[in-house]
């Protein structure tokens, strides 16, 4: 049987909404793992336990604070076991207009999965691409997950969403590059 990814998300304009059903079907195309899209309002914290890989999908609103779906979910993370859980996390921001606190979801999401007792998956370099100040979501100058910005760079969301899903299955143990390799 395919392993499963539990995908949780909140989005508020459809950004978000947009890049689970990239990630879905990119995933799904590779053939690594099936995708469950979840909206976390839609099923609570409890349901994380259910899934050995995840991705959690989180925009940051009212400068640096968490999307509503997930803000809402937020206080009841605390009494979630994520032990062992592979954890990845994509945040869409506007790193124009939000300069100081582009993506910050990424960062309060993943220190709260970690607190948990989640792997952290799919840490993502910084490349000259990205133009802002500060993110609660960079750690060692690495995003820790996936920023994309469809209010500025729309047009760069799909491929950065393809790179980095094949970096995350890595990650995960899903996927090996040399493999796929020696079988071509
Ligand atoms: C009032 C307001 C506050 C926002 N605050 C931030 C912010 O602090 N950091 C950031 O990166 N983006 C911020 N944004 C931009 C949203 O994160 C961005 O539009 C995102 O694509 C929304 O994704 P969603 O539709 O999945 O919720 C803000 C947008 C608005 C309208």
């Amino acid at each position: 049987m395919a392993p499963k990814i539990g995908l949780f998300f909140g989005s508020s304009t459809g950004a978000g909404e947009r890049v689970a059903g990239l990630i879905k079907q990119i995933v799904e195309q590779i053939g690594a793992a099936e995708v469950d899209v979840i909206v976390i309002t839609s099923e609570g914290p409890k349901a994380l336990e259910g899934y050995e890989y995840q991705i959690w999908g989180c925009s940051t609103w009212n400068i640096g604070e968490l999307q509503d779906d997930w803000a809402i979910r937020y206080p009841e993370l605390d009494s979630v076991n994520l032990k062992g859980k592979k954890i990845a996390i994509y945040g869409p921001g506007d790193q124009f207009g939000y300069s100081n606190s582009y993506a910050d979801a990424l960062g309060i999401l993943m220190d709260k999965a970690v607190q948990q007792g989640a792997e952290p998956m799919g840490f993502w370099p910084i490349d000259d691409s990205y133009e802002f100040e500060y993110s609660r979501g960079v750690v060692e100058n690495t995003f820790m997950g996936l920023a994309v910005d469809e209010d500025n760079q729309r047009e760069k969301t799909e491929q950065r969403v393809v790179d980095w899903v094949y970096w995350v299955l890595e990650d995960m143990g899903l996927y090996d590059p040399a493999a796929v390799e020696a079988a071509e």
